[in-house]
């Protein structure tokens, strides 16, 4: 089967074409002209995403050797992300589907990265722990099949990749934060700010509000305006900060490791680019003898071979979508199911 798949969620215009289990073509284009807003503005993303898609999605058939004729089904993303954002690709998709009479899936983002390890050599196996950490969602999962997706916790605040986004605006490092702040902080040591790591007992959520509230009072008090922060201070911020983030989601799996008896660990999203927290989670893979899959950096931010990859999975899984019953926006997923009780897996 060959897949086309297009994200336009956010501030990345992605294409791939996905053939069984190889991806032809992956091109991302991301609108770095976001870091003079120190954000993204949802206006010009939405016209950014219209100006690239059409010569994005002929650039991406070039790549893999194709035509439109070899393509079996077009996914792309439903939601969630801004609307005018995805109502770029998805309508581009849905329209190229009806034009070509070709399948066409509505994929959730979400499910989208929560799949993403399966585009690895090596894939995940069910039962799955996955911890899915973006600018969006922090969600720590099991996942039986490609079909039930149990959720275990969340945060009840901000997301990981948002804390790091606030943390790195707040200290001056600009945005992105995430690639900024881990910079930053494989110069800096991780232990001389003890800043608190969040443990809403007993469950399976997170919190780093009160984290990223840390930080701004460590910065107001140690450095009073006019006092000049140094390098080496940003440094060890960053270098604090990164370390609470990934002990405080380390600590979680750990407990879900405990408690459900899962084949495989998976860590996604864009935050999973994260060196310290990669290194970590393969280590605690390691303690439990678990299988662990993380992806290429190029499938852990957004990227259209997730995309394509969960239609796949979805048609394999026999479900079937029709163009006549719009599924736009599709912000949560209809493939999460009920808790289940500890080791019923
Ligand atoms: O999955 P993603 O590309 O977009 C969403 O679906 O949200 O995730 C983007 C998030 C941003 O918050 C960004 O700062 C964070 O991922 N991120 C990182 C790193 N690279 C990207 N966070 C920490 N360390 C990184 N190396
Ligand atoms: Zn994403």
């Amino acid at each position: 089967m060959i897949v086309l798949g297009i994200e336009s969620s956010c501030d990345e215009t992605s294409v791939a074409v996905l053939k069984d289990d190889a991806v032809l073509a992956n091109l991302i284009s991301s609108q770095d002209f976001h870091i003079n807003f120190g954000g993204v503005v949802p206006e010009l993303s939405s016209r950014a995403h219209i100006q690239i898609i059409t010569s994005l999605v002929k650039e991406a058939l070039a790549t893999a050797g194709c035509t439109l004729d070899d393509i079996d089904a077009i996914g792309a993303t439903a939601g969630p992300g801004l609307i005018g954002a995805l109502l770029v690709g998805y309508t581009f998709a849905r329209g190229l589907a009806f034009a070509r009479k070709k399948k066409f899936v509505p994929v959730n983002h979400i499910e989208g990265h929560i799949f993403s390890g399966f585009l690895m050599e090596e894939k995940p196996e069910f039962p799955l722990l996955v911890l899915a950490v973006s600018g969006g969602h922090t969600l720590l999962l099991l996942v039986k099949s490609f079909t039930e997706i149990i959720k275990l916790g969340s945060t009840i605040d901000d997301a990981a990749g948002e804390a790091f986004d606030k943390v790195a605006k707040m200290i001056g490092l600009g945005y992105p934060g995430g690639p900024k702040i881990q910079v930053a902080a494989e110069k800096g040591d991780s232990h001389k700010i003890p800043f608190p790591i969040a443990d809403l007992k007993g469950k399976y959520d997170f919190s780093f509000s009160g984290l990223k509230t840390s930080v701004l009072r460590y910065v107001q008090k140690e450095f009073p305006k006019e006092t000049p922060i140094l390098e080496k201070d940003f440094n060890d911020i960053a270098a604090s900060f990164q370390f609470a983030v990934v002990k405080a989601l380390l600590k979680k799996c750990e407990l879900a490791l405990r408690t459900y008896d899962v084949s495989s660990m998976s860590l996604v999203g864009g935050v999973a680019a994260n060196s310290a927290l990669r290194t970590s989670f393969l280590q605690l893979g390691e303690k439990y003898k678990k299988k662990v899959v993380i992806p290429d950096l190029e499938y852990c931010g957004d990227n259209a071979a997730m995309i394509a990859s969960r239609a796949q999975s979805l048609l394999n899984a026999g479900e079937s979508f029709s163009l006549e019953t719009d599924a736009f926006p599709n912000f949560s997923s209809k493939y999460f199911i009920n808790p289940p009780l500890a080791n019923s897996l």
